[in-house]
């Protein structure tokens, strides 16, 4: 096999060693743009499996899959892939995912529901927003989907101060959505969270999983 460009704690300045051999209980790296963060992180997590942690007890959550795939690009250049295999690097919403895919019909959907992504969303409330409004009526879509997440992460309805129209549109969208066994980006992070507060057994699952969390 190729050889890796191998472990080498010199290639990081003394803050940085400090957080990567840091391995039992929380570190916090708070630094600027381009300052050596993900390289810290993922000295760490390469460090993590030196010592012996095994990569399925590892979870990495990105904000963003420009960052998860970078993570996993950059892990790659370090360890050969089988000893990353199992160690899991991705985006919040990719763990909801894992989560719900899993579990979700202890919450009344099937385990093959469909993910709404943003395209789809305007598709639907377009489409309801016709159904829905009178003559003189008009809503704009955009707007309707900001409210409708919005009132979402709130865990409550548009308000009726909103308009009649909307609070039809929210009504409408969620219902339509639960009847397709689908998902909006919001409803994973929200379902997720959901099922891990209601269900002990999915909590304590996914906790003795993951040892080591780095977000
Ligand atoms: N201690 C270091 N010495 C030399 N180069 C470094 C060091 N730490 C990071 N770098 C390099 O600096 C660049 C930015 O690092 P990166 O970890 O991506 O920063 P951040 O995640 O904070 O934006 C990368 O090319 C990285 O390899
Ligand atoms: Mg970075």
């Amino acid at each position: 096999m190729k050889n890796k460009k191998t472990f080498n704690l010199s290639l990081l300045n003394a803050a940085q060693r400090e957080a990567v051999e840091h391995l039992y209980g929380p570190v916090l790296i708070l630094a600027g743009a381009g300052t050596g963060k993900t390289r810290t992180v993922i000295s760490r997590l390469v460090n993590m499996l030196r010592q012996g942690v095994c990569s399925s007890e590892i979870l990495a959550v990105t904000f963003t899959n420009k960052a998860a795939i970078e993570m996993r690009e950059r892990i790659g250049q370090m360890i050969p892939k089988d000893e990353a295999k199992e160690m899991m690097v991705c985006t919040f919403h990719s763990l909801c995912v894992r989560i719900l895919r899993s579990d979700i019909e202890k919450i009344g959907y099937k385990n093959n529901f469909t993910i709404y992504t943003a395209s789809d969303q305007v598709g639907l409330v377009r489409k309801l927003i016709s159904r829905h409004s009178a003559k003189d009526e008009s809503l704009d879509h955009n707007l309707a989907i900001s409210l409708i997440g919005r009132s979402k992460n709130k865990g409550i309805s548009v308000s009726d101060k909103e308009g009649a129209l909307i609070g039809e549109i929210e009504k409408a969208y969620n219902n339509e959505l639960k009847l397709l066994n689908a998902v909006d980006f919001d409803d994973l992070l929200i379902l997720a969270v959901k099922l891990l507060k209601e269900d002990s057994s999915i909590k304590n699952f996914w906790s003795e999983r993951f040892k080591f969390i780095t977000v």
